[in-house]
């Protein structure tokens, strides 16, 4: 979900450029690429191809990457791309079809009683698909491991040991069952409950919308035709709400900061809350990132009058000066800062679940920093150190990484799935010349002391945002998902949009990374770790696209890929890969953005490596009033897992822009779909 404005007016009428090189607000960016990509060329012997030649425009005319190269571009992913749509149906191409798995209200348990629009209950939402599915990843499911836990409600500490040794080609395998877990980012009354009044929420709608918030476990099957179904009654269907019981752990966990009248122990919350993105790691739990939860507290003013330090150390990222949208606080008082102000303190993190296990309680990372997570997508380092990537999703903010102190070790589940609680937290620095800097958000370190504000690490964690702001990092324009590709370890960093880029930044590196005014199509980064490692402190870093219509869009670019030949795109939001190593993105505010305004948002597919890097198609079209939210290939990459979330937004009910999936004189309903090929290929190749 987007809780920037998707619209705004004052959209400039640039000259079309060339649409063969990144091209931003004229010559301080031309410079800046110029000088550094001038310099990349030379550091390679002068032998630089692609981008390196074709945005150096003084020094050589290159023509774009096209079909008339050595190399088939069409080779690396093989469909033909859909157009772009408006329909109120999901569209796949040819070759392809798709199901709906689950839908919001859909019941999770033999007892759960059947969504009714009319009728719906804070007792029954707790036991069904919650509302706007988000991230969402399938896992493997063993028959031993499921086996065990239907007969004794959980895995044994033996098959824990196994499932962590054997995790990783488990994943890879075909299954005919796995576990799909899938985040429930936020609710919107007006499009839940028949005559919403939004200035004045019942008790009831308020504790469904927190039953509806959070993530769902449901163990899915498929057929013999490859078609995904889920099993109502499976023991680990679970679902965790805004008010499940979540372990606080890391850092912060018992700290005075994180303690409330509730909790006076600091180490255990209620719920989690707009968990937006994810990841998943390789010991086998997922991860959870709750990205804008100042949303639902309420009353900044009263607390800064009433405690001003505390303010202050909110200040970065404030909750709403009076009542909330949602006025949850009127029913509960631990989201009114001024009557509970270390409430506050306890969202904005990283939450770890153990899926195998339903008996377990999920973990709240504080390690990771407190800021609009996005994302969490976690790898292993050369030296199998955990590495969590993470952006901060709001206009001029930083993107992250974390890096555990201790190491994987793939016969030692548990300890694994304790790597996230302690390690070094950084955020990126772009410099102007291609170079990145990993910069450690340590107390005591460089500005990081008490004379500016941050007496410990924990006032670094709980303002990770001014902690980054002290140590320079580089303000991008929403940072939205990050992926690591599985074949060559490069990091790929999607920037959503940035309407609210009016002026040029004064740091030119700020300018090369965010090369548009008025970005209201987003663009795609690639870092390049040194040496190849996620734990590194170094990096370069490039653009890889620049998103928009290449016909209408001022400066498009698609890594010097012929713009003729690529499927317009605005808006990337979720990023995955199929184990060929192609780049899949989803989009989120598409039909904002100038000349998307007719079509949905919709899944793109583009090879980064060889001649077809850049070479983008349309894959999928969402319907009216959605994001894609989430995309997820399947370990065996034959199913494409994919998020419609909001369907119809912003038409309330009864909803006239969407009946999406149930069909006419139904309320639209968020849904997971899974697309495969009708022949069983794998999805794209
Ligand atoms: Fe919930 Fe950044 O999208
Ligand atoms: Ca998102
Ligand atoms: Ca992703």
């Amino acid at each position: 979900m987007s809780m920037e404005p998707k619209t705004d007016p004052g959209h400039t009428t640039e000259a079309l450029p060339d649409a063969t090189k990144p091209q931003g607000y004229g010559e301080p960016f031309e410079e800046v690429v110029r000088a550094r990509l001038a310099r990349r060329a030379f550091l390679k012997g002068g032998a630089a191809a692609g981008v390196g030649m074709v945005v150096v425009p003084a020094v050589t005319a290159v023509a774009p990457r096209s079909a008339k190269t050595d190399e088939d571009p069409g080779a690396r992913l093989r469909f033909s791309p859909i157009a772009a749509s408006g329909a109120d149906a999901v569209r796949v191409p040819e070759g392809y079809t798709h199901d709906v798995l689950i839908r919001w209200g859909d019941p999770l348990t033999a007892s759960a009683s059947a969504f009714t629009l009319s009728a719906q209950t804070p007792e029954a939402q707790r036991q069904q698909f919650g509302f706007n599915c988000d991230f969402v990843v399938d896992l493997p499911l063993p028959g031993w491991l499921a086996a065990e836990v239907k007969r004794f409600g959980r895995p044994s500490f033996v098959s824990s040991w196994f499932l962590g040794s054997l995790y990783a080609s488990l994943r890879s395998q075909r299954a005919s069952r796995a576990l799909l877990w899938v985040n429930h980012e936020y609710t919107s009354g007006s499009e839940m409950f028949p005559g919403y009044d939004p200035n004045n929420p019942s008790a009831d709608q308020v504790d469904i919308e927190l039953a509806a918030h959070g993530g769902s476990i449901v163990e899915i099957v498929r057929d013999r035709a490859g078609r995904w179904g889920y099993d109502p009654a499976s023991v680990f269907n679970r679902r965790i709400t805004g008010e499940t019981e979540i372990e606080i752990v890391g850092p912060l966990a018992g700290h005075a900061l994180l303690q409330t009248s509730a909790d006076p122990a600091g180490k255990t919350v209620r719920g989690m809350l707009n968990n937006c993105g994810g990841g998943f790691t390789p010991w086998g739990t997922i991860l959870s990132a709750e990205e804008n939860f100042d949303q639902y507290f309420a009353n900044r003013s009263a607390l800064a009058a009433s405690d001003p330090q505390k303010a202050a150390l909110y200040a970065r990222l404030a909750a709403p000066a009076a009542a909330s949208e949602r006025k949850w606080e009127r029913f509960h008082p631990r989201f009114d800062v001024s009557v509970e102000p270390n409430e506050y303190a306890r969202f904005g993190y990283v939450v770890e679940v153990d899926p195998y296990d339903p008996t377990s309680t999920p973990r709240k990372h504080t390690a990771v920093g407190r800021f609009k997570h996005e994302a969490a997508c976690t790898v292993l380092s050369k030296r199998r150190h955990a590495v969590l990537y993470s952006g901060d999703d709001a206009r001029f903010e930083y993107i992250y990484k974390f890096v555990s102190t201790g190491k994987y070790d793939a016969f030692d589940r548990r300890a694994n799935m304790r790597l996230l609680e302690e390690g070094t937290l950084y955020v990126a620095k772009l410099n102007a010349d291609g170079s990145g800097q990993w910069l450690p958000l340590v107390h005591g370190q460089g500005p990081l002391t008490a004379a500016n504000g941050f007496p410990s690490q924990a006032e670094v964690l709980v303002n990770t945002r001014g902690a980054a702001d002290a140590l320079g990092a580089t303000k991008m324009d929403r940072p939205e998902d990050i992926e690591v590709s599985p074949v060559t370890n490069k990091v790929y960093i999607a920037l959503t949009n940035n309407s609210a880029r009016t002026s040029l930044a004064t740091d030119p590196a700020e300018v090369a990374a965010n090369p548009r005014l008025n970005n209201r199509w987003g663009h795609v980064v690639e870092f390049e770790e040194e040496g190849g490692d996620n734990a590194a402190t170094q990096f370069r870093w490039e653009l890889l696209i620049v998103c928009g219509d290449p016909a209408a869009t001022p400066g498009t670019y698609f890594a010097g890929f012929d713009p003729a030949l690529v499927s317009p795109i605005s808006c990337p939001d979720n990023l995955d890969f199929d184990d060929a190593g192609n780049l899949w993105i989803a989009t989120d505010g598409a039909p904002a953005s100038p000349g998307f305004t007719t079509v949905n948002d919709g899944i793109y597919a583009v090879p980064v490596e060889g001649e077809a890097r850049g070479y983008l198609r349309q894959f999928l079209s969402g319907v009216p009033g959605c994001e894609v939210a989430c995309l997820k290939h399947a370990g065996d990459n034959r199913t494409l897992f994919a998020s419609i979330q909001h369907p119809g937004e912003g038409a309330g009910l009864p909803n006239t822009l969407s009946s999406w999936p149930d069909g006419t004189n139904n309320p639209p309903r968020p849904a997971v779909v899974a697309v495969r090929h009708t022949q069983s290929r794998k999805i794209g190749l």
